[in-house]
């Protein structure tokens, strides 16, 4: 671990509930937590324009948050405490903040110009980056224009990109929200599952001989992945009949040069990257090639445009002006001072329907951690749980729970002042939907105007709505690639500002290796008959009931399978 690291660790060794700004900020809560958002606004008229900013063409509203200016400076001295600023500043610089694996987590370089220079052990990495954009420019061109065909001479009409988790979920959610500025002749689809379903379900319909496999892992070892691109080049031989074709319909994306090889893909055509992009953090690394193909390598670089713009503001503005560091401190008040377990991510635009399962990897595999940097146990709650659901299809679901739940559950609303599709007055009775969420979640309604309705005694409590719940509003003006870049990296650098805060590692995921392990030694004990199982006694047993059923019943009693 580089001295540097090991000194920001020490330096922040100290609990975080008992460093003064903490307890200045528990005591903060204890006594304005009477305060209701009705309070706030009543207290000044001017909140709602002036609890609010904009940056890379993004307008974030918070004034509906149960935050006044005394709570942002008091979380601003947090942030201060904690050495955010010296954070930042390291993670630009291609410091090694990712310390239990011992790597920067340098995602900003992905959209830096060629005129940053940003070194890593000596070497300037922003060069090389702009290398595989290049290639993959030239690639995209190609299967875009039809001069990339597949073996036997036809056009490629099909593109199947295999990865799960960072390696599918940022394309496929970039695919779907950028769609209207794809390319019409060509179909996009993502397998990720070890589900054969999701692998049968997306080739049952297409020509072998007009698709192409993109499959993307950094590390060119996931067991799904690789299942399923081993399933996909069995399936592209069955038509195809001649191990010559792989090359022509299977190109890669990985940091894992060798186990490309192996797998048959042409070097030539492996779109390269390195360890310090976390996967979470690649949809704008050459995971990305998927996106590109789809919406081209303009539309890419304005996308990327959009990662540096909001890159550019959070590195340079002050934290009381800098929204990426406003919404991770008011998630932090959220979370830990307000008791609120979960964030609500509520795109009011269909394209973005993907975008809450995005930011699940994202918020959850960043913050969903019980130690921190030093090892210990943490002293209060770390990141909440992200979910949700594209508006307006979740106010006919589970917005009843936000309205009028027991629970506390901040909302993030995310909406477009102008349609990609206009039809009719369509967009303006959607975004007047969202409006209204957020007012009605803020300010509900009392036992007054429910009684002033004509509503029968009985029933005003059923049909008040306490309000008071807080949520926030972002708006850009279009939904273009841009916008989706800014989008991306306010969540990115939130999730980076909150794990400072919390003093956690927001790079690393050990939490999901022992479910794959026990996965590996569990498959074995399903297919062999071993008798001897040595798991505990559900696990002996569901394992046993499976072995009794995968085969269907007339196996069982030693007749041919159905
Ligand atoms: O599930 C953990 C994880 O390592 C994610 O962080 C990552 O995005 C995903 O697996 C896929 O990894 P790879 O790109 O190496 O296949």
């Amino acid at each position: 671990m580089s001295g540097r690291i090991q000194e920001a660790i020490n330096s922040t060794a100290t609990p975080l509930e008992q460093r003064a700004q903490w307890q200045a900020l528990l005591a903060h809560a204890n006594e304005n937590g009477a305060r209701s958002l009705q309070d706030f606004f009543d207290a000044d008229p001017h909140r709602g324009s002036r609890l609010c900013g904009e940056a890379a063409g993004l307008y974030l509203d918070y004034s509906k948050q149960r935050v006044d200016a005394t709570t942002v400076s008091l979380l601003v001295a947090l942030a201060d405490a904690c050495g955010v600023d010296k954070a930042i500043a390291a993670m630009f610089s291609g410091a090694r903040i990712n310390t239990t694996e011992d790597r920067p987590a340098l995602h900003v370089a992905l959209r830096a110009p060629l005129t940053e220079r940003i070194e890593l052990d000596g070497h300037s990495v922003v060069p090389d980056v702009h290398a595989v954009l290049e290639h993959m420019a030239n690639f995209s061109a190609q299967v875009r224009d039809g001069r990339w065909t597949g073996f036997s001479g036809k056009r490629i009409r099909n593109i199947i990109n295999i990865g799960i988790g960072g390696s599918d979920l940022g394309p496929v959610m970039a695919y779907e929200a950028l769609r209207h500025y794809s390319q019409r002749d060509l179909t996009l689809r993502f397998v990720s599952n070890v589900d054969p379903t999701d692998f049968i379900e997306a080739t049952r319909d297409i020509d072998p001989a007009e698709t192409l496999f993109i499959v993307c892992s950094k590390t060119f070892t996931t067991e799904e992945t690789l299942t399923n691109a081993q399933a996909a080049r069995e399936w592209c031989l069955a038509s195809l009949k001649d191990p010559a074709a792989i090359p022509r319909h299977f190109v890669a994306v990985s940091a894992n040069p060798e186990a490309v090889g192996a797998f048959g893909i042409d070097p030539a055509n492996r779109f390269g990257f390195w360890d310090w992009v976390g996967g979470r953090y690649s949809m704008d690394s050459a995971i990305g090639l998927s996106t590109m193909i789809a919406i081209g390598a303009d539309n890419f670089r304005d996308m990327l445009a959009g990662f540096r713009a909001m890159d550019v503001h959070f590195r340079d503005t002050p934290f009381v002006r800098n929204l990426p560091v406003l919404m991770a401190l008011i998630g932090v008040w959220n979370t830990n001072f307000l008791g609120a377990e979960t964030v609500a991510v509520l795109p009011y635009a269909q394209y973005l329907k993907r975008f809450p399962a995005y930011l699940q990897q994202l918020m959850m595999e960043s913050n969903g951690k019980q130690v921190s940097l030093e090892g210990h146990r943490m002293g209060v709650q770390t990141g909440p749980i992200y979910w949700g659901e594209a508006g307006t299809n979740g106010q006919h679901s589970f917005y009843q729970l936000l309205h009028q739940g027991t629970r506390l559950v901040p909302c993030d609303f995310i909406g477009f002042c102008q349609s990609l599709n206009p039809l009719d007055k369509q967009h303006d009775l959607l975004m007047a939907n969202l409006f209204a969420q957020g007012e009605a979640l803020a300010f509900g309604k009392g036992a007054d105007a429910v009684r002033a309705e004509g509503s029968v005694e009985a029933l005003v409590p059923h049909r008040v709505f306490e309000g008071n719940r807080p949520s926030s509003t972002i708006l850009f003006d279009r939904l273009t690639p841009h916008a989706l870049g800014a989008l991306v990296a306010l969540y990115e650098h939130s999730a980076f500002v909150q794990g400072r805060i919390w003093n956690i590692d927001s790079f690393d995921q050990w939490g999901v290796k022992l479910g794959k392990q026990l996965a590996k030694s569990a498959q074995a004990e399903l297919l062999a008959e071993l008798p001897d199982l040595r798991h505990d006694s559900s696990t002996n047993t569901l394992i046993r009931h499976y072995r009794e059923r995968r085969l269907g019943e007339e196996t069982r009693d030693g007749k041919e399978r159905r």
